[in-house]
């Protein structure tokens, strides 16, 4: 949902971020800054710091950050669109799509209301005459009708016309139907149910209103599965299956499964923390909406090479938002559902508890690949486990696994370190080239060394937040400009100063992780090695 940015302006400037900030801690005066215990994180002493006239927060202890809208994001754990129109709500302003678009908007909320009489009607049809053999598939699968009541789960019956007619008798239009997903058209023009003869589980969106739905084949129908097209009221590169019930989990990680049936399994067993996206891989916007919710996130992906595939790009995804990844291991099932039917719910709390991390799993799918059976699959092992024991960042976790790795080769650990750590000096000096090296800055496409991005990253971080202390120095940077707004950063801007400060502000608008960003600018610009530092 895009917003007009002189709206977003005005929501921003008119929200008093003390009174906002005080529904949730009890803010105190500090000068010109005011310090609160934080609302998104456990602590005595307060980190918590609001600048009234910026309008901006940030904790010290957590690095949350942002303006208005942002903090309402974490403490009522709303989307970006929702904390738009709660702070709106706020503030009595009316949200541009409500009058500028109001087709739209009466078309989302119609959306929702047809979808919610559909899936009144598949639950219906699942207790009626119509859906025993649909009650019978879920029963010889295991699924419990409580559980199938909390999923709103229900059947689409055999008929070429059955939601139709019924539909049409509540007074939905044909078009709502067609707009919603809920029916085909075929080649003379003529509608038709969409599903047909499945098992519907309907998607629900974090608020529980149903979105769309996806239909199970009972038996060996194809296609096995059956999705709504996508609407105005679902996109499914945002949606996590069974996200409306996992963000009110009392754990503190989510398990990501592949399917809607590992997640109803996962749910019955106790975990209701489990969510699943629904038949595509994961995608950037899944992955934040999991960061909004929990630090970390176990996968638990089909154990066949296409979910092995599936969670190397996940793992990326998710670290790239943010979140720590535990990798599940399945051994002896295909999947959650599964898993749990033939080990029980302790057998997958046992898998949960031996998960491993990122590197303790590529190290395990490199001895499965390589048995050790012979000198040469040994070499490649070695060599292969090298080149990855490289990249952890602390020397206390390459001794640790190359030991693990020693031990898989039955040799001395010193000698596999010692590859290890001239592996690592390889890299270092790679990476000191390419940061003296052209990099191409993603905001402006241009040119620019990664030295100068880094340096106006850093820049840009101390603009925005001005209580960041920094280790770096005027000298530290290298170009004559950045040292003078460094310089002069506390101080009125005037002129060309003032100019690269804006251009920094629009540029750099993100920042998700602050410290550690800044943090990370610090070391290299003092240290073009520095990432690699620990060689
Ligand atoms: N999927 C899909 N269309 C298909 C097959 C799969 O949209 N033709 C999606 C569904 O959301 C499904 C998920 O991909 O839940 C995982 O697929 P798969 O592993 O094949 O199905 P399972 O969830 O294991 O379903 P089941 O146990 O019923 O076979
Ligand atoms: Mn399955």
């Amino acid at each position: 949902m895009a917003f007009p940015g002189a709206f977003l302006d005005e929501l921003t400037v008119k929200t008093d971020m003390i009174a906002l900030v005080s529904q949730y801690t009890q803010p105190v005066r500090r000068g010109s800054r005011w310090f609160a215990r934080c609302p998104f994180h456990s602590e005595k002493t307060p980190s918590f710091t609001v600048t009234p006239e910026s309008g901006l927060f940030y904790c010290f202890g957590c690095q949350a950050g942002g303006g208005p809208i942002q903090f309402i994001m974490r403490a009522e754990n709303l989307e970006f669109s929702d904390a738009v129109r709660y702070l709106a709500g706020r503030l009595g302003l009316a949200v541009p799509e409500d009058s500028g678009d109001l087709g739209l908007r009466v078309k989302r909320e119609r959306l929702i209301e047809v979808n919610r009489l559909a899936a009144r009607w598949f639950y219906e049809r699942l207790g009626s005459e119509e859906g025993r053999l649909c009650a019978e598939y879920m029963r010889s699968r295991g699924m419990k009708p409580d559980m199938a009541r909390r999923f709103g789960l229900g059947y689409a019956p055999d008929r070429w016309d059955g939601l139709l007619t019924a539909m049409a008798a509540a007074g939905v239009s044909a078009d709502e139907m067609s707009v919603a997903g809920l029916v085909s058209r075929n080649q003379r023009g003529g509608l038709y149910d969409a599903f047909r003869d499945r098992l519907v589980f309907p998607i629900f969106d974090l608020r529980g209103q149903v979105v769309a739905f996806s239909g199970r084949a009972l038996g060996d129908g194809m296609p096995k599965y059956k999705n709504s097209a996508e609407s105005p009221v679902y996109q499914k590169r945002g949606l996590l299956y069974g996200a409306h019930i996992a963000r009110k989990s009392e754990q503190p990680y989510w398990i990501l499964a592949e399917g809607n049936v590992d997640v109803f399994m996962l749910h019955q067993a106790g975990f209701d923390n489990a969510v699943a996206t629904c038949g595509t891989a994961l995608t950037d916007t899944q992955a934040r909406l999991a960061a909004r919710h929990v630090k970390e996130l176990t996968i638990a992906y089909d154990a066949d090479a296409a979910g092995q595939n599936a969670t190397q790009k996940a793992v990326t995804v998710l670290e790239a938002a943010g979140v720590r990844v535990r990798i599940l291991h399945m051994r002896g099932a295909k999947d959650p559902d599964d898993f749990i039917r033939a080990y029980g719910p302790e057998g997958f709390a046992k898998l949960i508890n031996d998960s491993q991390n990122h590197i303790e799993y590529r190290l395990s799918l490199l001895e499965a690949r390589y048995p050790a059976n012979s000198d040469a699959e040994k070499m490649e092992y070695l060599r292969e486990a090298t080149r990855l024991l490289a990249e952890l960042p602390t020397r206390g976790e390459r001794e640790i696994y190359s030991a693990r790795v020693a031990d898989t080769l039955g040799i001395d650990s010193k000698a596999v370190s010692k590859d290890v750590e001239a592996a690592g000096r390889k890299r270092g000096k790679a990476a000191e080239k390419a940061f003296e090296a052209q990099v191409i800055r993603p905001e402006t496409r241009d040119r620019v060394t990664a030295r100068k991005a880094a340096e106006e990253q850093a820049l840009a971080l101390l603009l925005r937040l001005p209580e960041l202390e920094t280790s770096l120095t005027a000298e530290d940077f290298e170009t004559e400009e950045h040292r003078l707004l460094f310089e002069n950063r506390f101080s009125p801007l005037s002129g060309e100063t003032a100019a690269l400060c804006a251009g920094l502000l629009t540029r750099y608008e993100e920042m998700p992780n602050a410290l550690n960003a800044l943090a990370d600018c610090e070391k290299r610009i003092k240290n073009p090695r520095a990432k690699y530092a620990n060689y």
